[in-house]
């Protein structure tokens, strides 16, 4: 694992301390005191303040890489060139083009590159995935997204343990990718890729050089429109939804992260408390390893993963250009 930070705490650190088929062989973090300290917390016998030491580690058999944005693209290709296959971080770099030569490296070098997309495990996500295929709203005309919770440490500078989220080298933009890359995700998930993507996207507020205000207007290839409102902005409320519409109803997963789903159809309106995962991240893990060792495909290989980012970084193209991109 490269990145002992919030990441290696939460999500995909923790997911792999708790699975049974991974093991954390070693860690890195250009802040070696930070490396040594995780390691010790968790038993792990190596580790390194650089990550290029923990690829070339032979123990090491493959990379999850937790850094800040902008390392995304030169540590995976630096594990593609040591032969190790890649669990990435979400937004999975900071362009369209880098992730186009991630995808070229570890196809070059015959190794697995994903993406941690844990959301796509969700048991709601799951559930509403199962109706979509079986027709339960008929033939999706609509879909949205409405999120406006994230107003964590990085929306106060002064106050910011992970400042790098506010820096634009850093983390290669704000609210449209941060918050947008998973639910984007989720919308990929469900109803494949985005034809075209318009969008307006903004910074409202002073200190920091990310957007924090962001709309867009998707036409999804199979034809249903979508609309996205996310926001850094807000205080005093939270919201976190994903509502896809139908000929024949709708499914609104709200809030987002505690798994609740509620189905309307003309047979009425049931709704369903899914289990919230105790790791977002334990089946990420498994899924990888799974499919490293099998050669199977993972729920979120990275060629996924590149839809999503062609509608973020097709978004701000649009917002900078006043008009609407074409995905291709
Ligand atoms: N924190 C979360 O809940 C969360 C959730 C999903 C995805 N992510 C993603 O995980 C990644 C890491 O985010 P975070 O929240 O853990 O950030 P963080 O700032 O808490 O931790 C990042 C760590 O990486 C280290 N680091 C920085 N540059 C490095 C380099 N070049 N080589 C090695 N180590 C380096 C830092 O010293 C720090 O310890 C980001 O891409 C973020 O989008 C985070």
């Amino acid at each position: 694992m490269i990145g002992c930070g919030s990441a290696a705490e939460i999500r995909g650190g923790l997911g792999i301390r708790l699975s049974g088929v991974a093991e954390l062989a070693a860690v890195a973090d250009n802040d070696r005191g930070r490396a040594e300290a995780y390691a010790n917390s968790f038993g792990i016998d190596r580790w390194y303040g650089e990550g290029q030491d923990l690829i070339d580690d032979p123990e090491v058999e493959a990379v999850y890489i937790a850094t800040p944005n902008k390392f995304h693209h030169p540590l995976t290709l630096a594990a593609a060139h040591a032969g190790k296959p890649v669990l990435c971080e979400k937004p999975f770099g900071t362009s369209v083009e880098e992730n186009l030569e991630m995808i070229e490296a570890c196809q070059k070098a015959g190794v697995l590159l994903s993406v941690s997309y844990y959301r796509r495990f969700y048991p709601s996500v799951q559930r509403a995935k199962r109706l979509i295929d079986e027709g339960a709203i008929g033939q999706v005309t609509l879909a949205g997204i409405h999120a406006t919770h994230f107003l964590g440490e990085h929306h106060r500078p002064d106050l910011a343990p992970r400042h790098w989220l506010i820096e634009k080298d850093m983390a290669g933009a704000g609210v449209f990718q941060r918050a947008g890359s998973h639910r984007i995700d989720v919308l990929v998930y469900l109803l494949g890729a985005v034809r075209t993507v318009h969008a307006d996207i903004d910074r409202m507020g002073e200190g920091y050089d990310v957007d924090d205000a962001s709309v867009a207007l998707l036409r999804f290839e199979s034809g249903a429109q979508g609309f996205i409102a996310m926001h850094h902005t807000i205080t005093g409320s939270e919201t976190d939804w994903i509502e896809i519409c139908g000929t024949k109803g709708r499914i609104l997963l709200d809030p987002l992260d505690q798994c609740r789903v509620t189905v309307e159809t003309s047979e009425g309106r049931k709704v369903f408390d899914d289990p919230v995962p105790e790791s977002s991240t334990l089946s990420v893990i498994d899924d990888f390893v799974r499919a490293v060792e099998t050669g199977s495909r993972t729920i979120c290989p990275a060629e996924e993963a590149l839809k999503t980012n062609r509608v973020i970084y097709g978004g701000y193209r649009a917002s900078a250009g006043g008009s609407p991109v074409s995905l291709g």
